[in-house]
Order: C-alpha cells, then structure tokens, then sequence
C-alpha cells in the first residue's frame, strides 16, 4: 500500500462529518432515535445488594429509577409523578415506598400509588402506577431500556460473550459506583476515545503507554467493539488464582465498547466501567463504576504488583483527566471552519468504523 492510499485511499473508512458532534438538530435526534431506544447501562447488579434498594439516574433527559423488590427483582421505572410530573426519587438508597417531593404522593416498590395526601377517596380504583421500563441484565451489568418494545440486548452481544464467558463476570461479588464527571465534549468523541487504544502512547505517556503494548484487536460486531491491551512483558499477572483464568486472562486487559455508549474495561479480576450520555450536542455526563471478584482483592497497575487505594485513585484521576482534555480539545477542533474526518487507521480504529456505521444506521443519515 502506498503512502497516498494509506492516507486518502477509498479503502479507507473515514471519520463522521462534524455536523454529527456540533450540530444540536443531530444531537435532538440521538436522544429520539438512540438514547430513547436503545439499552444503556446503569450498573452492576451487586450495585443493588439488598430488596429495596434504588437508585436514580438521568439518561439523557429520562428520569429513571432501578429499584429492587421484595421478591430480590430488579425494575426500572419512569421517575416521573403521575400526579403533575415532578421527578421523585433523586440519587439512592434503601426505601420501601419513594415519596414524591412536590405533594407527597407515595409509590410502592412494584410502582403502584400507595397513598395521595387528602384524596384516599378519588384513587380508590384508578391503580396509578408509575411506567415499567425494560430491564436486561448480561454478565452482571444491568441496562434498560426506555423503549417498551426493544428487542432482547442478549442476543447482540453472543459475540462478547465469548470472549468474555471465561471470566465469569457475573458472579463478581462487589461494586461501587464511583464516577461522575462532565466533559465539554459531544458523548461520541467521549466514546469514541474509549473504544480506541490508538492514542495511548500519545496521550498516556506516564500513566498507560508504559504499561501497555499495542496488538490487533478482534474485529468488531455490530452493536459492540473490543479493544484487546495487552499489558507488557514485565508486567505481572494479577495476583490470587481467580477461578478459570489463564495467564493471559490474567495478565492482559480487554476494553470492550457496547453501542451506543458503554464502556467496560475487564483486567483480569476487575472490571471498570462507565457510561457517557449526552447533555446537547457539545457535552456529556459519564458516570460509571468498579467491580471486583472480591472485595479484598488488591489494586494493581504500574511497574509494582498493588497499590493502595489512594495511590490507584490518585493515578486513575489523573488518567481519566489526560482524556477529559483531550475530548474537549477535539471538540473544539471541529469547530474549525474546514474541520472534517480523515482516514481511520484500519488495525487501530477498526472499532469506530463499526460505531459510525451504528450511528448513521440508527440516525438514517
Ligand atoms: S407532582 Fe408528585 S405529588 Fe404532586
Ligand atoms: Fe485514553
């Protein structure tokens, strides 16, 4: 291949036009035709450990509520009074009824109305309940969806689960959700730098280049992407036995995307993971999270085997900043007047060519 053909070849898929990262009638349409139609993750299932406890979440302008029942049943709901639509519950806990804050209206944890202030008599036989959302959990993660009629997300991501099936994720014992961050860039290039490995070396020259060496990663499907890391030689396998891993399992580490906005990074016997949603066309939300085999299983990253709490904290801040800064770099960049997406590199970025194919499949455009 010549030096013309690798740099404007036809061969070569090319990055989306900037309209789809600046443009607020294309950002009106993701939250239509993507955000409110598609499964998005919202957590780990140990992220609700006990009957009863619930969390709120914004995603992408719907209010939702998961809340586990009695039963041990984990639900989605619409976070929205049926009474003149204030959001209800807000951030999480443990609760056997939610009460509204504007008037007090009280909802069960199957979602039926429990008690209305002053109007017992009227709601006697009208069975108000709040709006059941879809609900899927696969390895462990949960994700809903607002769309009553979705299709089931399991058989999308049968490719995944090959790959991933050795690592038994779901019987991962702990998980906390620990990040929440604003970025002043469109929730695609958020993603799509998360689904890429090709700018580790220029972006994380202290804290991922040394770590990790840069291999050919699976192809991608459809409705997901991998980004294989594996970590270099003197780096040491992660510590303990964890049931049916092999050395490389043990060793190296896996950044799996799943479209449209997932993001779960699987190192052995720990799982990252975030979510990243739009907040209008030139900013998003992440929030997301960690999961380990055991809670008492030691952190690891670096040139030492374990790191204590603060000093992992202290360096995945620092990681997650190098591309905060980055993303909002880019989404400046693209407001140049002659902005436009170049040639992805094939081996490297193979990833967001199958992202831009769902995103325009799913926009029609
Ligand atoms: S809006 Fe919720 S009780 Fe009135
Ligand atoms: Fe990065």
């Amino acid at each position: 291949m010549n030096a013309d053909n690798l740099l404007y070849g036809q061969t070569l898929p090319r990055a989306l036009a900037p309209k789809y990262y600046t443009s607020p009638g294309v950002a009106e349409d993701e939250v239509e035709k993507i955000f409110r139609r598609e499964w998005l993750c919202v957590g780990r299932s140990t992220d609700w450990p006990a009957p009863y406890d619930y969390r709120a979440f914004d995603l992408a302008g719907e209010p939702v509520v998961v809340w586990r029942s009695r039963n041990g049943d984990l639900q989605a709901f619409e976070n929205v009074c049926r009474h003149r639509m204030a959001v209800i519950a807000s951030d999480g806990g443990n609760a056997r009824t939610l009460s509204c804050p504007y008037h007090k209206w009280t909802y069960d944890s199957t979602g039926a109305l429990r008690g209305a202030p002053g109007v017992a008599d009227e709601l006697e036989g009208l069975s108000i309940c709040l709006p059941r959302l879809a609900l899927e959990q696969w390895q462990g993660f949960v994700f809903v969806n607002v769309d009553a009629n979705a299709k089931p997300l399991a058989p999308r991501l049968t490719g995944l689960d090959e790959l991933l099936n050795v690592y038994r994720l779901a019987e991962f014992e702990w998980s906390t959700q620990n990040t929440t961050r604003q970025c002043k860039a469109n929730w695609k290039i958020v993603a799509e730098n998360a689904y890429e490995g090709y700018h580790i070396t220029a972006v994380h020259p202290d804290t991922l280049a040394p770590y990790v060496s840069r291999q050919a990663s699976p192809p991608p499907g459809e409705y997901w992407s991998v980004s294989y890391e594996p970590r270099k030689s003197e780096f040491p396998p992660c510590p303990g036995d964890p049931p049916g891993l092999g050395t490389r399992e043990r060793t190296d580490a896996y950044t799996i995307g799943i479209f449209p906005s997932t993001i779960i990074n699987v190192d052995g016997d720990t799982i990252n993971w975030f979510s990243t949603l739009p907040q209008g066309a030139d900013a998003s939300t992440m929030f997301g999270g960690m999961s380990k085999r055991s809670p008492a299983g030691p952190r690891r990253i670096g040139d030492t085997a374990e790191l204590s709490e603060a000093e992992f904290q202290s360096w995945a801040g620092e990681l997650v900043l190098e591309d905060v800064l980055i993303c909002e770099s880019i989404q400046r960049g693209m407001q140049g007047a002659y902005a436009s997406g170049g040639p992805l590199i094939a081996e490297q970025e193979g990833s967001l060519a199958a992202f831009h194919s769902y995103i325009k499949n799913q926009l029609g455009y």
